[in-house]
């Protein structure tokens, strides 16, 4: 039976590569972000009869309601949510004031993963998954430091949830990428210089890219890891121990 699989910022690189993954096993994906357009562009590519587009803003409760009564009255359930959308405003245009910075990394990378979650939670089925995407900012640091601190508010988000959710089956889990390259997510400010700084603190000498995140998310959906929950998986290339 084809699986519903929601995956939040999914029309857009590593959310993309995890709906691209789903699809190819003939699950149906909801990809839910902010630019209908960019949705449109992904659904396009992965196939109207997989892929549905649902723009929503995450950091709007009412949005995010939204977000569940279609999912409802199309589908009925949800097998699979992955809450991948956020971003860093330290990269976004123009100078946050500390207030914007420390708001703004909060709104975007954990109310969009609660409120969604929340409001998917009644639909999410027995044996369901439900994976939350953090950052190695969280485990170690580095930049502004409000990045990673809204990325580490996920963990004990998902101990909590897995807790509620295990008895039904349900599994939590956290993916904390280090560098992916050919995603929206650095803009136009990744220089060459710190480009290669990455790649240097990686024990695999290579950038990550979308399809690293992806085949370890599909992987945590899959029956074979059922009894993994409540735990943060980093996908790095040993970047964490690099440095
Ligand atoms: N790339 C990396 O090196 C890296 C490393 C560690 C962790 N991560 C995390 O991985 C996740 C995916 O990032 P990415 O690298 O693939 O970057 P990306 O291409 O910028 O993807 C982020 C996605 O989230 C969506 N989004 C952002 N805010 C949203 C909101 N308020 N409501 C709904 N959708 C929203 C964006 O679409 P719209 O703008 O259209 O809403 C976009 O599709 C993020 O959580 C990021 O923090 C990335």
């Amino acid at each position: 039976m084809s699986r519903i699989v929601v995956v939040s910022g999914g029309g857009t690189g590593i959310g993309l590569a995890v709906a691209e993954a789903f699809v190819r096993d003939g699950d149906q994906v909801v990809l839910v972000g902010r630019r209908a357009d960019v949705l449109e562009e992904a659904v396009a590519r992965l196939g109207s009869g997989s892929a549905l587009a649902v723009p929503a803003d995450l950091t709007d409760e009412t949005e995010a309601a939204g977000v569940r009564d279609l999912v409802a009255e199309r589908f009925g359930r949800v097998d699979v949510l992955v809450n991948n959308a956020g971003g860093n405003v330290a990269l976004g245009a123009g100078e946050p004031s500390l207030t914007e910075l420390w708001t703004g990394n909060f709104r975007s990378n954990v109310l969009t993963a609660v409120l969604l979650t929340e409001a998917l939670r009644d639909l999410l089925a027995d044996g369901g998954r439900v994976l939350l995407l953090s950052s190695i900012a969280a485990v170690r640091g580095g930049g502004s430091g409000s990045y990673g601190a809204a990325k580490a508010a996920l963990h004990p988000y998902a101990y909590d949830l897995a807790a509620d959710l295990g008895a039904r089956g349900i599994t939590v889990n956290v993916i904390a990428p280090g560098f992916i390259d050919d995603t929206e997510f650095f803009g136009g400010r990744m220089t060459r210089e710190r480009r290669a700084f990455l790649v240097g603190q990686t024990l695999t000498g290579r950038v990550g890219v979308p399809e690293d995140v992806a085949s370890l998310a599909h992987w945590l959906a899959s029956p074979g890891a059922a009894h993994i929950t409540a735990q943060i998986h980093q996908v790095n290339g040993g970047a964490e121990r690099g440095r």
